[in-house]
């Protein structure tokens, strides 16, 4: 179709409300949330930008699917239907069935630690994915490349993996000491940016060398893949299914938190490609883990939904809608002056924090000073990807200092229109007028582990 003709590649079956409140309220509602926009009840949210992680819309194919769930406890039928579906898309041996992603982190990353002072080298870690190295008594080094923290620099690839650095790193602390090589696509915490095929293909390599096992973090997978067919010399006439299916040959593990590309609420992915013995270890701790092999954690309609999810997220209108999407909320931000990473990445725009307000230090989390202030400012609720995400040195206790002080604008797929958009961009905008009269915040409680979830905050005054 003409591309002037073109709007989202779906019509609306069915309506959620949404809720406004005044500024008023909301004062009341963030201090009561005790300044962590995680403790806010969706009802008092105009628009929700937290994640995209399960708050996708699922399509009809999906809930009709749902019908046909299966709920045996062993040998469902709708396994068997997911598990081809797993097989068909990843080329890989071994399937099992996770709850969510870090379900299948738990299950897995353990299995490769197989004795002290061991490393999992990454393009970048995700949260929850760090901190399962480090309660499997590993620890986690993130090697993305220099491009990534220069924000206004045009790169097609910001999430690749820095391969001097890699090799490098491997060398410094001793093959032997490498418990495994995480490739995040898209690289989420720096900025959803995509990975090359080339840097995948390249990664794979230095992992053959030194007989390393690369594990593909896929939660953003077709996404990756769709960056990958538009940006990257060779792909442009490759179908989605072709690309990934390449991207999964260069890899031996893939795990996937089903919750984003997948299009369903809930649900998580361990692949193996072949190796039998890692595959016997991860089904005997996904028992007590998530639940019997067959269902690890999901019913059998959650399995349904998951093979049919696999499957839209690859189909490449729908990619294109959803990366405009992304696309078109960052150059509004962009054109206003407001910093952001760029380009943007596949499921958000990262307002770039610490240029916004240079006047909070990394210890009084700039970046979550202006997502309070959005919520305050339009009842949008975005997150803070920054020094407060990225927590303690597990070793010294310290407050470690992010690279970059993100604020995280994730767009849920199939959920929201331009205009909830136009609202957004408004929103961020304003604040940003009012930016030097931002306040930073320091902790009330802090949680132990993951602490941005739960710690709750005061103002500094
Ligand atoms: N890996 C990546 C790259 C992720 O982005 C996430 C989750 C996980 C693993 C863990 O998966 O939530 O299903 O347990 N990211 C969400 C987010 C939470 O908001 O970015 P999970």
């Amino acid at each position: 179709m003409d591309k002037k003709y073109v709007a989202e590649p779906y019509r609306i079956k069915m309506v959620e409300p949404l809720f406004e409140t005044t500024k008023e309220e909301r004062i009341k509602l963030l201090k009561s949330a005790g300044y962590n926009p995680f403790a806010l009840r969706s009802h008092d949210v105009y628009v929700d930008l937290l994640t995209d992680s399960g708050t996708g819309a699922m399509s009809q194919q999906q809930w009709s699917m749902m019908m046909l769930g299966d709920e045996a406890y062993a040998g469902s039928s709708s396994f068997y239907r997911l598990e081809k579906v797993v097989k068909e898309i990843t080329g890989y041996q071994y399937f099992i069935p996770a709850h969510q992603g870090r379900g299948a982190e738990k299950v897995l990353l353990p299995q490769l630690v197989t004795k002290e002072n061991m490393y999992y080298i990454s393009n970048t870690h995700f949260d929850t994915t760090r901190a399962h190295v480090e309660l499997a008594g590993a620890r986690a080094l993130d090697c993305v490349i220099d491009e990534c923290f220069d924000l206004d620099k045009y790169h097609d690839f910001k999430g690749n993996m820095d391969l001097v650095k890699l090799e490098h790193l491997i060398n410094e602390k001793g093959k032997e000491n490498i418990a495994g090589i995480i490739m995040t696509v898209t690289n989420n915490s720096a900025g959803g940016q995509p990975v090359s095929m080339e840097n995948i293909r390249k990664t794979s390599e230095i992992c053959q060398k030194y007989q390393l096992k690369l594990i593909i973090d896929g939660a953003r997978f077709s996404e990756n893949s769709y960056f990958i067919k538009t940006r990257e010399k060779g792909y442009q006439n490759k179908t989605i299914k072709e690309i990934a299916l390449e991207m999964f040959g260069y890899a031996d593990v893939f795990l996937m938190s089903a919750k984003k590309d997948a299009l369903v609420n809930m649900g998580g992915i361990i692949a193996i490609k072949n190796d039998r013995e890692l595959f016997l270890k991860a089904q005997t701790m996904v028992v007590p883990y998530e639940g019997f092999p067959s269902y690890g954690g999901l019913s059998g309609r959650d399995m349904e939904a998951l093979a049919v999810g696999l499957k839209e997220g690859m189909e490449e209108d729908y990619l294109k809608h959803r990366l405009d999407q992304v696309r078109y909320l960052g150059e509004k931000l962009k054109a206003a002056g407001v910093p952001i990473q760029y380009p943007v990445g596949g499921h958000a725009v990262f307002v770039e924090c610490k240029s916004f307000c240079p006047h909070i230090p990394f210890y009084q989390f700039p970046a979550l000073a202006v997502t309070n202030e959005l919520y305050l400012e339009a009842g949008v609720r975005a997150v803070e990807i920054g020094s407060l995400l990225l927590g303690r040195d597990p070793d010294t206790k310290e407050n470690l200092e992010s690279k970059m002080e993100f604020m995280r604008l994730t767009i849920p797929r199939r959920v929201y229109t331009y205009n909830h958009l136009d609202v957004v961009a408004l929103g961020v905008i304003n604040v940003y007028e009012k930016r030097k009269e931002l306040k930073g915040y320091t902790f009330l409680e802090e949680a132990p582990i993951l602490r941005h979830f739960t710690s709750t905050f005061k103002p500094v005054e």
